[in-house]
Order: C-alpha cells, then structure tokens, then sequence
C-alpha cells in the first residue's frame, strides 16, 4: 500500500509531500509536534496528546491550524489511508511560510503535516525482554523543554553519541548530577523498596503522556511514585531504571553508562507497568 501524507489540508502521496523552502519550520524551528501510537487500531491516550499540542501552540502563539475536532478527523484518516494497525501517527504544525524574517509574520496561517507509519510490536517486545542502555550527557538543550517543539538538534546529537557508544538512549544530566529525561523519552527509577521515582514535569523535561498514564497504571497497580528528582549514582543502584515514551511504553534500562542495573536484567516492575498499559490508556478507534 502506497503511503499517504497529510499537507496542508490535502492528501497526497508520502514520495511527494513537500513544504515550501520558506516554512518556518525549516528556517527557525518555528514548531511544534506529536507522536502518537498506534496499536491495534486505535490511537493512543489522542486526548493527552491534543490536549499538550494545544499547550505547545499556546506557549509559542501560533494558532491550531484546523478546530481541534476536525484534526481528529485527519488523524484517523491519515491512520486508515496507511493501512496503520500498529504504529504511530506524526502531527507538526508550524508558524507557516512566510520571506524569511525572525518576526512573527502578520497575516500567516499555520502549516500542517499529519503523517502515519507502520511499526512492527514484536520489535518493541523483543526490545523489552533484553532491555535498553543509556549513556549520561551533560544538558545541552534550552530551558523551554515543556514545549514540544520540533527543534531537536541537541535531542540528535545526544542520540547519535549514545548509537554510537552501543547505547540506545541518552539521558541528559543537570548541573547538580540529577537525570532530567531522555533524548526521546522521559526516565525513571524503582527503589530496591519498590517504589517508582521520576523527575518533576513542572521543570526541565517534557510531561511525557506516556509518563502521566503511567501514573493511572501505577495507581491501579498498588505502585506508589515519588516525583523527585534521582542521580545517575543513584540511578545507578537502583533496583530497576526505565524510560516511558509514545514509541517505547515502559521499556526496561539494563545498563547505565556501562554499568549494569541490578542484575543486568529486565525488572518486574516496569514490566509489570508494560503490561498493564494498554488497559488503562485511551483507545480511540480509527
Ligand atoms: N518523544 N521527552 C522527550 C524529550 C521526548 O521527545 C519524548 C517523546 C518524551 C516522552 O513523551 P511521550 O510519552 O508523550 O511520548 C519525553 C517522541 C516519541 C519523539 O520525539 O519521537
């Protein structure tokens, strides 16, 4: 089956699709985006996903390019057109194409990209029973990354650096040795009592979706969390590390920095937690 694209209020062909050279999103980064998953058909915790589209829209003053209801129906067209069981769906919108000028250009409408890709689960499960590793970096992004702008080339640096050394996975480190979050995903810990641990949203990371329907997960579960901050030492001996994202779920960290996690073994906590989530999250048929 062909892939198709969703551009600026029409579908065309994937192997086609194009921006004009003056987006705002190709000049400046001017943009935000989403990534949802799909599985089995439907979208995944979209409401979450919408809901923080709309607060990056509003952090940086462009407008939704369409009513919030009508790109729920692009969505899960773009999702149907591509024959989409599993996998994900990219939204970006941008600031729009206007003569390149750092000002807000005054009468501009928002440039709207809605794409959709297969993704084999059996990849994501086969991951889950080995584990990741991550590497720690110092941070080396700006301060607003609440906003889920497009602007990612430190988020691409960090994971090259971490392919390159074996790892899958970059976390990147303050100034004071606590983990802010992954390159692509947000990090946590479980205590050898068994609680989980992960970094306050109201600073310095991205308030992952996948991490606040973890937090529903965890509830169901009988699993207490602690939003706090933890160290690499810490991280380190802890009993289990993980990261949480819209493309990985929970999925296991086996290894820090070359040093393993407790037994160099998945944990059966975040295992436990990757279980569960598909009952708990949000299923939106597409
Ligand atoms: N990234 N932190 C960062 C920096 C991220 O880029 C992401 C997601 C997350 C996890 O957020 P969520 O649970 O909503 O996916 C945390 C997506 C998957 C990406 O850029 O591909």
């Amino acid at each position: 089956m062909p892939r198709t694209a969703y551009v600026n209020g029409r579908y065309v062909a994937h192997r086609d699709a194009a921006v004009h050279i003056e987006d705002r999103g190709y000049q400046f980064a001017d943009g935000v985006y989403e990534v949802c998953e799909v599985a089995r058909g439907n979208l995944i915790d979209m409401t979450r996903h919408l809901d923080r589209l709309g607060r990056s829209l509003g952090e940086l003053r462009i407008d939704w390019p369409m009513h919030r209801s009508a790109l729920t129906v692009v969505l899960r067209e773009v999702v149907r057109r591509n024959g989409v069981e599993n996998g994900l769906v990219y939204v970006q919108v941008t600031r729009g194409v206007a003569s390149r000028d750092f000002l807000f250009p005054a009468r501009t409408a928002p440039s709207l990209v809605v794409t959709a890709k297969k993704v084999d689960p059996g990849l994501a499960a086969k991951r889950a029973e080995s584990g990741i590793k991550v590497i720690t970096l110092p941070e080396s992004r700006w301060d607003r990354v609440d906003i889920k702008s497009v602007g990612l080339l430190p988020n691409v640096l960090a994971k090259q650096t971490a392919k390159e050394a074996g790892a899958q996975e970059a976390w990147f480190v303050d100034t004071e040795g606590y983990v802010k979050e992954g390159g692509s995903s947000n990090a946590w810990i479980v205590t050898t009592d068994g609680r989980l641990v992960t970094r306050p949203a109201e600073h310095g990371i991205l308030r992952g979706i996948t991490r606040t329907t973890l937090f529903d997960v965890a509830a169901r579960l009988g699993l207490t969390i602690e939003e706090r901050g933890f160290s690499v030492a810490e991280a380190k001996s802890a009993r289990e590390a993980f990261i949480s994202s819209a493309t990985t779920i929970a999925m296991p960290v086996v290894e820090i920095d070359g040093a393993p996690v407790a037994n160099g073994h998945p944990g059966s906590v975040v295992l436990s937690l990757r279980q569960a989530f598909f009952d708990i999250a949000e299923k939106t048929q597409a």
